[in-house]
């Protein structure tokens, strides 16, 4: 495994790998991704793999642009709409399969639709130049862990399993994009992320929320047969507005409960973007030995907040193991 600063030697050194159906992993402007050939079986079976993931859930294929998603999907009006104002950015558009498409069917899992975005990242979008071909690539993290918004989270979480780490710094996002359902009849949000629902609805009008969100009426019902995620070794409670002396401490705003063992602070300010950029990284340094468990104070459902609140349900109906994800 070698991690190397992107440079045009590095990138064009990761397009060849990637074009020789190996992996690479490289940042987003969400989180680092672990990149596959999306028009190679073989590369995306390396990719489920490597992430250690128990089924083939679906992956994202990253383009550069609507006009390169157009080759790959059948488009329509509401996805020219949304890839004006969101691409390149963090807004995954989920839309029927074309004809002809090259997208490997395991990288959708079967399904007659096909999920896309064009990241904003210069890295990323380089090594997609490069490599001149769609590249599928989830988080780049073993399946369950926790997310990597930086290339060190990388090295811990996939070490060996990956040659090539392109090292682009700190993710901006760091939340994964939203994914939107626009092969159904009302668009369907799948994931909170990186574009909020406002900015969405101001766009395209009023959207379906999937009722499989952790927030959604039936897993609230059951929050035992929520998909654990994002998932720390450690329990995390939510809604804490005190804490105890075993906890360490996720806060949130000025106002922070005294008598954590540790205490990181997403926002001081209660910015909800410095939140997102700070979740994953924090809840990492938060996750090690002597803390009891991970303590975080409640975040507000707007905007951001819908991504960071359901990353951090679904942490917090984990179990340690890292089962799913
Ligand atoms: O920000 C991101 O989206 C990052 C970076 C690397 O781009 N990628 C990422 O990929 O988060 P992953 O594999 O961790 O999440 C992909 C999500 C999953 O929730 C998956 O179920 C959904 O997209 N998805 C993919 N293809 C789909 C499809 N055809 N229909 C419905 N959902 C799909
Ligand atoms: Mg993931």
């Amino acid at each position: 495994m070698k991690v190397a600063l992107p440079t045009a030697q590095s990138v064009a050194e990761a397009a060849q790998l990637l074009r020789d159906g190996k992996l690479v992993a490289f940042p987003t402007e969400t989180v680092y991704g672990l990149g596959g050939d999306a028009t190679n079986e073989r590369a995306v079976a390396a990719i489920f793999e490597a992430k250690g993931r128990p089924e083939f859930n679906p992956l994202i294929s990253h383009v550069l642009d609507a006009a390169a998603a157009q080759k790959l999907v059948r488009w329509n009006e509401t996805a020219d709409r949304l890839a004006a104002r969101f691409w390149p950015g963090p807004l995954t558009l989920v839309l029927p399969r074309s004809p002809g498409s090259p997208i490997s069917l395991l990288a959708t899992a079967g399904l007659d639709t096909v999920a896309i975005r064009a990241p904003s990242h210069p890295v990323a979008q380089a090594l997609i130049r490069a490599t001149d071909r769609p590249i599928a690539a989830p988080s780049a993290n073993r399946s369950g862990a926790i997310s990597p918004t930086r290339a060190e989270h990388v090295v811990e979480s996939l070490g060996e399993r990956v040659p090539l780490i392109l090292d682009g710094g700190p993710c901006l996002v760091g939340v994964e994009s939203t994914v939107l359902d626009l092969s159904t009849a009302t668009p369907t949000l799948l994931r909170p992320g990186g574009a909020t629902r406002e900015a969405i609805e101001a766009v395209i009008g009023p959207i379906a929320v999937s009722d499989a969100l952790p927030s959604g009426d039936s897993a609230r019902k059951s929050p035992g047969q929520l998909e654990s995620h994002y998932a720390p070794a450690r329990p995390v409670r939510l809604g804490a507005s005190s804490v105890g002396a075993d906890e360490g401490l996720l806060a949130f705003g000025p106002t922070v409960p005294p008598g954590a063992m540790l205490t990181y602070n997403l926002s001081p300010s209660g910015d909800l973007a410095e939140a997102a950029a700070n979740l994953f990284a924090q809840m990492r340094l938060l996750d090690r030995p002597g803390i009891g468990r991970i303590a975080v104070m409640p975040i507000p459902e707007t905007g951001l907040g819908l991504a960071i609140n359901d990353r951090l349900r679904r942490a917090a109906a984990g179990d340690g193991t890292g089962r799913r994800g």
